[in-house]
């Protein structure tokens, strides 16, 4: 098989040369890591678990990462792996006929995902100047927060400055742009996560936070919740539209992945274990309802950091590893595209990248406005983002996961079997179990849980 030399530089290779792959086991596993922590687990989760009854919200979620999560997350990776594709081409390839929609279906998500990202990353970045100028030392965080989105351009340039950093790093390619830049970030982002919880956890009223992040609110147990649960899974695990499967086509053929996809969703668990300890807690001292919303994380943090000796560095610090989290899994939102479009139209990278998110930015533009100057951007009782959001991680992700399971465990599980049967001896009944999971268990439950959380 022909591969590119070990340590050359991969840049001038044509597209149609060897496809590229990641340097080492560990390179994939941070990366895909990287890809699963991000705004996710630190802005999105403790806003559904403050909104959804805390601890039964987090059990909730706990049980579906553990049983559908791992198990699309490993189907993704295998069906990547063995096809060498973006999606689109990988499910034409193994599966043919219309199993490609789901390509489609999973390009789609990972554009539409992408464009409200940027908004909120965006906001991370401007909360990283923001902290820096010492603005929070003066100004409530709730009404910097509450300004930041009643501005128009604002925003939006914010939106465009991450955009551009994460097509530069898209640009430059597997090897030397996603994997390096995940082996440095990651250990550095969870030090940082182990740090911030221990000063959340200790502060007045930390524990009252923690408490209701663990401890389930009962009254919450209803079919919009467990569907909310599934949705946030799916979204923190990166899986339900082919980013894995992206991520898993740059993996050699015969490299075990068993292990790796445990080790991704440890990581992305113990994130967001981490996330909720840090702020629920400043929740409680802070003084702010857990149930209000996107703004969650955002206002909560910054009245810490205010308390905190060497606050202001401290805020700065979270705000750009915040920034690198969402950076890490935006350039996965946007890979899967590009790939897409090298792989099946032989564009450039270069190009793809730069139409890729340009779209992208165009379609996050009325998210952004409908938080702030544009309220009348809203349907269903959410603005034009929560509703983006809605219908991509709890709607779209699900369908795609649904899709995925149906397709390893019916039309592919003769090759799925014989791509894991290099795994270890003791985990064959395991991948058994694992695939008559995929056959009936797991399109059976998400079927459900997607019809049940549609009608309410
Ligand atoms: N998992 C990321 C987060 O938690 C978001 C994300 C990145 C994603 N790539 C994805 C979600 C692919 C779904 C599919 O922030």
């Amino acid at each position: 098989m022909q591969r590119a030399s070990e340590g050359a530089s991969d840049v001038a290779r044509p597209a149609a040369a060897a496809r590229e792959t990641w340097a080492s086991r560990l390179g994939f596993v941070m990366a895909a890591a990287g890809s699963a922590v991000g705004l996710g687990n630190i802005w999105r989760f403790p806003w559904l678990a403050g909104e959804n009854g805390g601890g039964l919200f987090l059990i909730a979620y706990l049980l579906m990462v553990g049983t559908l999560g791992i198990s699309v997350l490993l189907a993704e990776i295998v069906i990547g792996r063995a096809a060498q594709k973006d999606p689109v081409g990988a499910f034409r390839l193994l599966g043919g006929g219309p199993w490609r929609l789901v390509g489609y279906l999973g390009i789609a998500s990972a554009f539409l995902i992408l464009s409200f990202y940027g908004v909120v990353a965006g906001w991370t970045l401007a909360f990283a100047v923001k902290q820096a100028s010492g603005l929070f030392e003066t100004a409530a965080p709730s009404q910097v927060f509450a300004d930041l989105l009643a501005a128009t351009y604002e925003p939006l340039a914010w939106a465009f400055a991450f955009l551009a950093m994460t097509a530069a790093v898209v640009s430059g390619g597997i090897r030397n742009g996603i994997e390096r830049a995940n082996l440095v970030l990651m250990p550095l982002l969870f030090l940082l996560l182990v740090l911030l919880a221990v000063r959340a956890v200790t502060l007045p009223r930390g524990l009252e936070g923690l408490a209701f992040f663990f401890a389930p609110d009962v009254t919450h147990l209803t079919t919009a919740t467990i569907a909310a649960a599934l949705g946030q899974a799916f979204f923190s695990l990166s899986i339900g539209l082919g980013a894995m499967i992206t991520y898993g086509s740059y993996l050699q053929r015969g490299q075990p992945v068993g292990r790796a996809a445990f080790q991704i969703a440890a990581l992305d668990t113990l994130a967001a274990l981490l996330a909720g300890s840090i702020v629920f807690p400043a929740v409680y001292f802070a003084g702010i309802d857990p149930a209000s919303g996107p703004g969650l994380a955002f206002v909560t943090l910054p009245s810490v950091f205010a308390e905190m000796p060497a606050g202001r560095l401290f805020g700065v610090v979270f705000f750009v590893l915040l920034a690198i989290a969402a950076l890490t899994s935006a350039i996965s939102l946007l890979e899967p595209v590009v790939a897409f479009l090298v792989d099946e139209y032989g564009f450039r990278r270069r190009l793809a990248t730069l139409l890729t998110t340009v779209v992208a930015f165009l379609v996050g533009i009325p998210s952004s406005l409908s938080l702030g100057p544009m309220p009348e951007l809203a349907a269903f009782g959410m603005s034009f983002l929560d509703l983006v959001d809605f219908v991509t991680a709890s709607l779209m992700l699900p369908a795609g996961g649904l899709a995925m399971a149906l397709f390893v465990g019916w039309k592919i599980a003769p090759l799925a079997t014989a791509e894991l049967a290099g795994e270890a001896q003791h985990r064959q009944p395991l991948i058994r179990a694992w695939i008559l999971f995929l056959r009936f268990a797991a399109p059976a439950a998400i079927g459900w849980i997607l019809v049940a959380g549609l009608i309410g």
